[in-house]
């Protein structure tokens, strides 16, 4: 199944798929997109295909009139939107907990102005797709932090990752085992390196993190890192991709299992930006992310991709 390796979806309705510096993930049989959904009173969306082509809309998981209800384990700042200024949530991802059997929705928020607030911020349900209740925003351990992901190993642990000290640490947070407070810091990676957009995936044993640089909607040189040990030591970043990483931000890398193979590809999706005041023409771009060895990453342009 071919496509465009730039893209902007419509769902069943003939609707853009809004979900920005989102996530793909897996879940019972089927792909589920998760992004940002500006529109109207509208937060996070989500989207469900079971060919990665095809994009049925589910629904708006988290608006401005979400349930909210207190934290169970910390104070958070309850308010989703202020009274009179509004509120930005940038970055949505989620990760499914199996001791609790609930998904956590992880996310960056701001006021809308500016991004002086850098603060995350954590909702939860029942099922992927339904409505989210917010548990509040806060600054973990008392970080700044704005960009931000999630990352789920294989022996259930779960980290919370997110640019810190005005953009120039790259936090890894472990986070709590129900996955909806932060536990401790377990990492600073690549202090005064000014890195955003941080996407993390695990390939035969070895940790990769993906980042751009700081140039807001403007696409930069990404680069990537690896590790054996996630807390542990990571390479010096190498570059990923051409000088705007063809012209895109990283968010997410989704892994597809390839059955011909015997293993998994791992897919670059990346946010083609419209900017300022084109925010909604955004697009995405999925491009298949290629080894050599087993700690070497590129990324190569295509025009077209096979699904
Ligand atoms: C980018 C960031 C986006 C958004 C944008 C605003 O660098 O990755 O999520 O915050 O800046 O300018």
């Amino acid at each position: 199944m071919k496509q465009k390796s730039v893209f902007l979806p419509r769902d069943q309705f003939g609707q853009p798929v809004h979900a920005h510096g989102g996530q793909i993930v897996s879940h019972q049989g089927m792909y589920y997109w998760i992004g940002e959904d500006r529109t109207g009173r509208n937060r996070v969306a989500c989207y469900r295909s079971a060919n990665l082509r095809d994009w049925e809309f589910r629904n708006h998981i988290l608006t401005v009139d979400s349930p909210a209800k207190p934290h169970p384990q910390m104070p958070t700042d309850l308010r989703l939107c202020v009274e009179g200024a509004g509120c930005n949530i940038e970055r949505p991802k989620v990760l499914f907990c199996r001791e609790s059997g609930q998904f956590a929705l992880w996310m960056h928020w701001e006021l809308p102005d500016n991004y002086l607030e850098a603060r995350c911020a954590v909702a939860v349900c029942d099922t992927i797709d339904g409505d989210y209740t917010y548990l509040g925003s806060f600054r973990p351990i008392g970080h700044m932090s704005r960009d931000c992901t999630v990352f789920q190993d294989e022996d259930g642990s779960a980290y919370f990752i997110s640019s810190a000290r005005d953009n120039f640490d790259t936090h890894i947070y472990r986070l709590s085992p129900d996955y909806l407070a932060i536990d401790r810091l377990e990492r600073v990676l690549w202090p005064g390196q000014q890195r955003e957009a941080a996407t993390v995936f695990k390939r035969r044993g070895v940790y990769f993190m993906l980042t751009s640089g700081c140039t807001g909607w403007t696409p930069n040189q990404s680069s990537y890192g690896w590790a054996r040990n996630l807390a542990g030591e990571w390479s010096i970043r190498r570059n990923l991709g051409d000088e705007t990483t063809f012209r895109s931000q990283p968010t997410w890398v989704l892994p597809v299992y390839n059955a011909a193979a015997g293993e998994f590809d791992y897919w670059y999706l990346g946010d083609r930006w419209g900017g300022r005041g084109h925010y909604f023409e955004s697009q995405y771009v999925l491009l298949p992310l290629r080894f050599a060895g087993d700690t070497e990453l590129s990324l190569e342009w295509l025009e077209e991709i096979d699904l």
